[in-house]
């Protein structure tokens, strides 16, 4: 038996937010979807998340979430991360060094089969404390819910392009996805490593199109130009792009059969 899941890249904003409700309905029939699943750690303004706003994306399709880096930075997400209801769909990475409440992995049970969603931080040019990802998929593994789980999908929230493909070869045989996220830059190296595990070093953002990672270059570049910080912006309107993929699972050995890349442009008008 097979099961498919469409996964997401980081959410920026209400304009990612918009793209990604546009679009899904047309790739949920697509690919025959049985999960989605979207990083949503700049889903509220670009920095967290709020009840409203990962409501907008379950209304929209969305079955499950995952993070990273910036995913307790809304004051009135962070307490979502310890309730109970909101932890049926919450991943966030707990090896990142800024790391606050929440849980890495999650055993979701939908259409009839079991599949174990797990976040992780790369430690590479992220916070100085962030734990190693590889012992912590270790760990994971060696858990009840692992074993339990008939597909295990990995969100690999990093920087590096060097750690994340010494991640997927690691991790090769063992899950059934490692899906890179966080550089918000979609890169063209998807591909099923040789033990059957559906890789791609970054999914890329589901936002603005002629932006910098999302975010209004007006705004972006003065921060390159000049030592006084400057407050990004992300457009409301216009041009977004949505980056995710299309993975099809063998349940019967948890690895990855199918793989596709998707890449949709989306006009946003308000
Ligand atoms: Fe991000
Ligand atoms: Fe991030």
């Amino acid at each position: 038996m097979t099961f498919n899941i469409l996964f997401f890249g980081d959410v920026v904003g209400a304009v990612g937010r918009k793209a990604l409700a546009a679009c899904l309905p047309e790739l949920r029939t697509q690919y025959a979807s049985d999960l989605v699943v979207a990083n949503v750690e700049n889903l509220a303004h670009g920095a967290g998340v709020t009840a409203q706003t990962l409501q907008d994306l379950l209304a929209a399709g969305v079955d499950v979430f995952t993070g990273g880096n910036h995913s307790w930075d809304n004051p009135l997400g962070a307490p979502l991360f310890e309730d109970e209801a909101w932890n049926t769909k919450l991943v966030v990475p707990m090896n990142y060094g800024g790391a606050k409440s929440g849980q890495a992995s999650l055993l979701i049970e939908k259409n009839s089969a079991k599949i174990l969603i797990v976040n992780l931080m790369g430690r590479m040019f992220t916070h100085p404390d962030t734990t190693s990802p590889f012992e912590k998929l270790s760990e994971i593994l060696a858990t009840s819910i692992a074993t339990e789980a008939q597909a295990i999908l990995v969100d690999l929230h990093a920087e590096a392009t060097g750690e994340k493909e010494a991640f997927g070869y690691f991790a090769d045989g063992k899950v059934a996805a490692v899906l890179g996220t966080h550089t918000h830059v979609a890169t063209a190296d998807a591909r099923l490593l040789p033990q059957g595990t559906a890789y791609v070093t970054d999914v890329g953002r589901c936002g603005f199109h002629q932006s910098v990672i999302g975010y209004d270059p007006k705004t972006v570049i003065p921060n390159f130009l000049a030592q006084n910080k400057q407050k990004y912006e992300i457009p409301r309107t216009g041009t977004a792009e949505v980056n995710g993929v299309a993975i099809t699972v063998d349940l019967d050995t948890g690895r990855a059969v199918g793989l596709d890349r998707i890449r949709k442009f989306v006009d946003v008008l308000a």
